[in-house]
């Protein structure tokens, strides 16, 4: 999960490449490259380490020319060096590359015997030494670019370019998404359109398989069996595309505080303002017709489905299964009659989910998405895709996505409840009604952000963290240790409440704190029950809950924390928000990098 850009202009590449790689850092900043072409010839500044360090190096060593390319990279292969870095040069043309190339190994042996020698350890460098191979061998620009991408196989978005070729890139997308910027007389590449959005809003998303010839003035694209292809010009709501922090000290501190805002945003979406009826774009499905469905995702959009399951078949009675992505279609699943496949994605890149639904492709009735980037490869391979318009998400820990996807996710169940007739007008009229009253609740939990940090500083001290739900908590739980261990890096595990005497209770130490995730729902005695095994064993409990639950047992645990009380339907989305802040503060305390976490980046476009 990199990211690449590309320039074709009559500006100074390097500060318009630089700034462009500044939106796509999210994708990934173990180091970052840029090369132009000045007077004809290939220059290039690579630097490890996060996009500052190359900005840094460019003040020093300034890199002229009015064509370019730039990479941030998230390592694959090779370790986050300088050598490493992208671009990747061999001979006459160099190139920057998102995905992985499988077949590098073998390339490589290939050109070795050709006497062409790799200098580095990334699979990236193959793709410039075997274009150096064709062009050697007398093959234009053009032609050498092309066969080398029919040798690729992988994943990749690339762009190329080449020594004394001024005004041209050739870029090509497999696996990868990259999209092409339109300008008056100019032109761009970029991973997203994120990217290119101080240059243009008017972007050509590059379908599957299209390669493209790009000059200052003209697009050429064919498709994967080498036709033309008229891929139409867009343009994009850059309004939704661009992010700044407003004054918060981290995006993710900003992205928590938007979720009243970006839920209320959701529910409309869906919901209109009067009248209690669910309004879902064009070609849903009737869930008359559907017996099973599959929820596919990873990460925390795998727990947004796992805690989607509950309300599936509480409320509308249909099973689900739930499987994250990276293990699914390799487990090569039997996918039954009137099957509807759902795959949950904020970014609608991640490679295990894409391929999972490209699996499930012709298997299932129907292939849904519910994702926050409308444009992305797993929206545009559904048949019917779910926006949960939470708005640009930069924060590698995902936030308001989250809260956003289990509204979403909500309010499908509850038509697949009403189609299916397991629910009244009636009562989905006071689903709706307690729905329209969450973005208020969620508000009044923000105001715990205080008392969230002061429990957030003992929790700092931890060198390992539980957490323990029930039923919809259950999700909850292991999304609140996700969200610790990936931005404070302490170990933290969930488990289900009713699990922690099956081998987890043997962990219970002083030193090991318990978060309960428990609001004084219908499961709340049992939970009780499983923070008095953990007490009487010595066990720090932290407990979130409700009024009615502190009140209960407030007295008896090492922290608590009451939430306002919803229906239970409801409790997800609620303490998502404790679950936020608490890894948040613990980040914070211990300082470390909350948006752009080690070893992390905010769209896994590799598998
Ligand atoms: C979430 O905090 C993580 N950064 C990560 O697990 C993420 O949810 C996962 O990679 C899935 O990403 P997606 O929603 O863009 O598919």
């Amino acid at each position: 999960m990199c990211g690449i850009v590309g320039y074709l202009g009559h500006n100074e590449a390097a500060p318009i490449l630089v700034e462009a790689l500044k939106r796509l850092e999210y994708r990934g900043y173990d180091s970052a490259g840029i090369a132009t072409i000045h007077d004809g010839h290939l220059g290039r500044r690579r630097a490890v380490g996060k996009l500052v360090n190359l900005s840094d190096k460019l003040v020093h060593e300034p890199l002229a020319g009015k064509s370019g390319i730039g990479h941030t990279r998230w390592a694959t292969h090779g370790a986050p060096t300088e050598t490493n870095a992208h671009p990747h040069r061999a001979g006459d043309v160099a190139v920057v590359h998102n995905g992985i190339i499988e077949n590098f190994r073998e390339l490589r042996e290939e050109l070795s015997a050709a006497g062409l020698t790799c200098e580095t350890d990334t699979d990236t460098e193959t793709v410039a030494l075997l274009t150096r191979h064709y062009l050697d061998q007398g093959l234009p620009p053009v032609e050498a670019a092309y066969a080398t991408l029919d040798r690729l196989e992988g994943a990749f978005a690339l762009a190329f370019l080449f020594d004394g070729e001024a005004d041209l890139l050739v870029a090509a997308r497999k696996g990868s998404p990259l999209a092409i910027g339109h300008g008056e007389g100019e032109m761009y590449v970029g991973s997203d359109a994120i990217a290119l959005s101080p240059l243009t809003n008017r972007i050509t998303y590059l379908d599957e398989g299209d390669r493209a010839v790009i000059t200052r003035t003209s697009v050429e694209i064919r498709d994967s069996d080498g036709r033309l292809a008229n891929r139409p010009v867009k343009t994009v709501d850059l309004g939704s595309m661009t992010a700044d922090k407003s004054g918060y000290k981290h995006y993710m501190a900003k992205e928590i505080a938007e979720q009243p805002a970006v839920i209320q945003t959701a529910i409309s979406a869906y919901v209109p303002d009067r009248g209690d009826r669910i309004t879902m774009p064009e070609g849903l499905p009737d869930f008359t017709g559907i017996e099973r469905l599959t929820m596919v995702a990873c990460g925390t959009a795998y727990y947004a489905c796992l805690t989607a399951k509950y309300w599936f078949e509480q409320i509308a009675r249909l099973p689900v299964e739930v499987d994250i992505a990276s293990e699914f279609r390799y487990r090569e699943p039997p996918v039954s009659p009137r099957t509807a496949a759902l795959f949950v994605s904020q970014s609608g890149e991640t490679a295990d989910t894409l391929a999972a639904l490209r699996y499930m492709r012709d298997k299932a009735d129907s292939i849904l998405s519910v994702v926050n980037v409308p444009e992305s490869s797993i929206a545009r391979e559904s048949d019917v895709a779910l926006p949960i318009h939470a708005g640009v998400e930069i924060g590698v820990a995902s936030t308001k996505a989250f809260s956003c996807q289990l509204t979403v996710l909500f309010l499908l169940a509850l038509k697949a409840a009403h189609d299916r007739g397991a629910l009244s007008d009636e009562a989905l009229a006071d689903h709706l009604s307690s729905l329209r009253a969450l973005p208020g609740q969620i508000q009044d939990a923000l105001t715990l952000s205080d008392a969230l940090h002061d429990i957030s500083v003992d929790l700092a001290e931890a060198r390992d963290v539980l957490f323990l739900g029930r039923g919809l908590m259950y999700p909850l739980a292991l999304e609140g240790a996700l969200k610790l261990k990936e931005i404070s890096y302490i170990h933290a595990e969930a488990y289900a409440s009713g699990e922690l005497k099956h081998g987890p209770i043997a962990l219970i130490d002083p030193a090991v704190p318990v978060v309960v995730m428990a609001p004084c729902d219908s499961l709340y005695d049992k939970t009780v029950s499983n923070m008095q095994e953990v007490m009487a064993r010595g066990g720090r409990v932290v407990l979130i809950t409700d009024a009615a639950g502190e009140k209960q047992s407030g007295a008896e645990v090492w922290h608590s924390l009451a939430l306002p009380t919803v229906p239970e339907a409801l409790t997800p989305m609620l303490y998502a928000i404790p679950a936020q802040l608490l890894a948040y503060h613990t980040a914070v305390t211990k300082g470390t990098d909350v948006d752009q976490p080690r070893n992390l980046a905010k769209s896994v476009t590799v598998e």
